[in-house]
């Protein structure tokens, strides 16, 4: 079992060098879905980030685009809180990440 762990590490350490700078951005909003306060990864399901929140509906689902995603975050939606802590360059790349993650 470890080492099989360490070679799917050492695997997407080689698969991260290989990336082109468009699939890094979406990357970071990977990362962001899972790091940012409350994580979107509690409240909603998302298979391509690891995901598997219920309390918002499944992103897998929905399937927003980029302009929902933007405007969820910024103003919130029913129980969801706004998400106006983040920066403009953050709320681009989560909203960029979910639109393709889901396409
Ligand atoms: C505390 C739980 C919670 C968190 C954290 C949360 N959401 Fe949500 N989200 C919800 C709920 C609940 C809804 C459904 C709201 C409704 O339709 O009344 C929702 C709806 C949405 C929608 C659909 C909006 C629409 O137009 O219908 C998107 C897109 C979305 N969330 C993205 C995100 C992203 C990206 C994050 C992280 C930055 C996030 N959410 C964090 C609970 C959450």
């Amino acid at each position: 079992m470890a080492a099989g762990s360490r070679g799917a590490a050492a695997f997407a350490a080689l698969a991260f060098a290989a990336l082109p700078a468009a699939a890094q951005a979406d990357d970071e909003g990977r990362r962001l879905f899972t790091g940012v306060t409350p994580a979107c990864a509690l409240c909603h399901t998302l298979k391509d980030a690891g995901a598997a929140g219920a309390v918002g509906p499944s992103l897998d689902e929905l399937r927003p685009d980029r302009e929902r995603v933007i405007k969820a975050l910024r103003n919130g939606v029913g129980q969801m809180p706004p998400f106006g802590h983040l920066s403009e360059a953050q709320i681009q790349a989560l909203a960029r990440y979910v639109e393709a993650a889901t396409k």
